[in-house]
């Protein structure tokens, strides 16, 4: 991609998007673009680029249609609807709600106190989430920070002999324990449901296959051990480095207005919700594009 106005942390691409850095590890915020509108496919290539490199891209001020954030989401990928169905749109199964909000039966309409700790989305599947948009339409005006650490950071600050030693391993990640452990204030899941995501192992440390870079590959919401360790130490192993990963210099929190659209790359990020007070209702859409399996590939020397 050419860029005509390039600095360290605000730059133009050809396309006249305005890029600017948001942290020194993570994230970009990207102005110039109305997302509700068809794109051509250089304008495409341009913000996956961007999006590739930085992990995180912000969009402010949009006016996103379950339909359009749909639309605007496939230009990346396959969508995938959640595991679970419940939470998906009835006319647009693509979307997913976040809410706390109930329904006239006293149900909540979206998936609530979803992904309060470090996760990388649907991580537990062989093919995870490439990336995920969360669009805010009703936010409460303090609480529910989304928060993002960048993991190919994490992994560069490693110790060669770490990165060495943490390529050969694999988590093992985990959605019913994850549901059975944290989700205890949710309907559980069902027989079926738990049949459709067994444990499953993904390498520790990921080669991004767009930009080649290694990130780590763990979090300690989904990644409930290490593979072939006893299980607690494994799971020590899952929070120290969970703990390491999301210092505050890998770290973007992004306070949510109405009209944000954040895209973030599962394969180099990993993210947490945080707490806000029920007073506030919060309605956020989002859309998750499938991914490849993940693959370990050692850098060339
Ligand atoms: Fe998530």
């Amino acid at each position: 991609m050419s860029a005509v106005l390039q600095d360290k942390d605000s730059y133009q691409t050809r396309r006249g998007l305005r890029v600017r850095r948001l942290t020194e590890s993570v994230g970009v915020e990207i102005e110039g673009v109305d997302l509700s509108r068809p794109l051509d496919a250089e304008a495409v290539q341009e913000i996956k680029e961007v999006w590739e490199a930085s992990g995180v891209a912000v969009f402010r001020g949009q006016d996103l249609p379950p339909v359009a954030h749909r639309d605007f989401s496939a230009n990346f990928g396959e969508l995938v609807g959640h595991v679970l169905t419940r939470f998906n749109m009835s006319d647009c199964p693509e979307v997913t709600l976040i809410s706390n909000i109930t329904d006239e039966k006293g149900e909540k309409i979206g998936a609530d106190r979803a992904g309060m700790l470090w996760h990388s989305d649907m991580s537990f599947m062989r093919r995870p989430s490439m990336g995920s948009l969360l669009y805010g339409v009703e936010c409460p005006p303090e609480g529910a920070d989304t928060e993002f650490a960048g993991m190919f950071a994490a992994y560069d600050a490693l110790s060669p002999e770490d990165q060495a030693h943490l390529a050969t391993l694999k988590g093992v990640h985990d959605y019913p324990w994850h549901y059975r452990t944290y989700l205890t204030h949710r309907k559980q899941l069902t027989p079926e449901e738990e049949a459709k995501t067994p444990p499953v192992m993904h390498p520790l440390v990921r080669t991004h296959p767009s930009t080649g870079r290694q990130a780590l590959y763990v979090g300690e919401g989904l990644t409930r051990t290490i593979a072939d360790m006893d299980e607690e130490a494994g799971r020590k192993m899952v929070v120290e480095l969970t703990e390491f990963a999301t210092q505050p210099q890998f770290v973007y929190r992004h306070k949510w207005q109405p009209g944000d659209l954040v895209f973030w790359d599962n394969r180099s990020t990993m993210h947490r919700a945080t707490e806000f007070d029920d007073r506030y209702r919060r309605l956020m859409r989002r859309t998750t594009i499938l991914g490849d399996e993940p693959f370990y590939r050692p850098s060339k020397a």
